[in-house]
């Protein structure tokens, strides 16, 4: 399964992109804005950490400003995917866009007929979004593998990103589900690192060690 992280921040991007598990970036207009900066610049820093796909939405809702932004997008670097808001318009840029050898992402995914619909369109990846399905009362990552099971029954490409993750159990129930790829915000990652039976079992093993040594020194 591959790992991506969820931010436009630098700064975390640094950090998990040292810890060797990093496979590649999403953004959205949410997360950029939250950075202060344009688009462009956002990705090209980013295109410098790591060497992955990496996702950026237009914010066209047309499918002729759609192909037109997710152009000049994928003009910042060839691992630049363009994240598109799945409707009509999507499907139809989508089409465009893979046909000129631009990777798609449609975005907000909330049923597997609209994965469905984007997989046909020619869409690269497709996110659905599980944490804003258990908002409205909903299990999101079944979603997941019905998608899972669609793809596979008919052999599509494309590959599945669970997006909206808000806990490592998201990240589970996507990679028993046979996900291909979580897309995983920085706290969430550092929550699937830790776990407090390690915390203690590492704090033993270096007291008993200390112990032994100080016993052999004061001997
Ligand atoms: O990957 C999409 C994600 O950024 C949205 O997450 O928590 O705003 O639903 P959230």
């Amino acid at each position: 399964m591959k790992i991506f992280i969820d931010t436009a921040n630098l700064d975390e991007i640094r950090k998990v992109s040292s810890w060797g598990i990093i496979d590649g970036v999403t953004t959205n207009p949410s997360l950029i804005a939250r950075e202060g900066k344009d688009v462009k610049t956002c990705l090209r820093d980013i295109t410098k950490i790591i060497d992955g796909p990496i996702s950026a939405e237009v914010m066209s809702l047309d499918a002729e400003g759609m192909i037109k932004e997710g152009i000049e997008l994928s003009k910042v670097h060839s691992n630049v995917n363009i994240k598109l808001p799945m409707c009509v318009e999507a499907l139809k840029a989508t089409k465009k866009l893979t046909l000129m050898g631009i990777k798609v992402n449609v975005t907000l995914i909330f049923s597997a007929q609209q994965a469905l619909l984007a997989a046909k369109a020619g869409a690269s990846f497709v996110s659905p979004f599980v944490g804003r399905l258990d908002d409205i009362g909903e299990h999101g990552t079944n979603l997941i593998s019905n998608i899972t099971q669609i793809f596979a029954n008919y052999s599509f490409d494309t590959e599945i990103i669970a997006a909206s993750v808000r806990n490592p159990i998201h990240v589970l129930e996507a990679a028993l589900a046979g996900c291909d790829i979580a897309t995983v915000p920085y706290k969430i990652l550092q929550q699937m690192v830790s776990h407090p039976k390690t915390d203690e079992g590492i704090k033993k093993f270096m007291s008993d060690y200390n112990n032994l040594k100080k016993h052999n020194t004061d001997a």
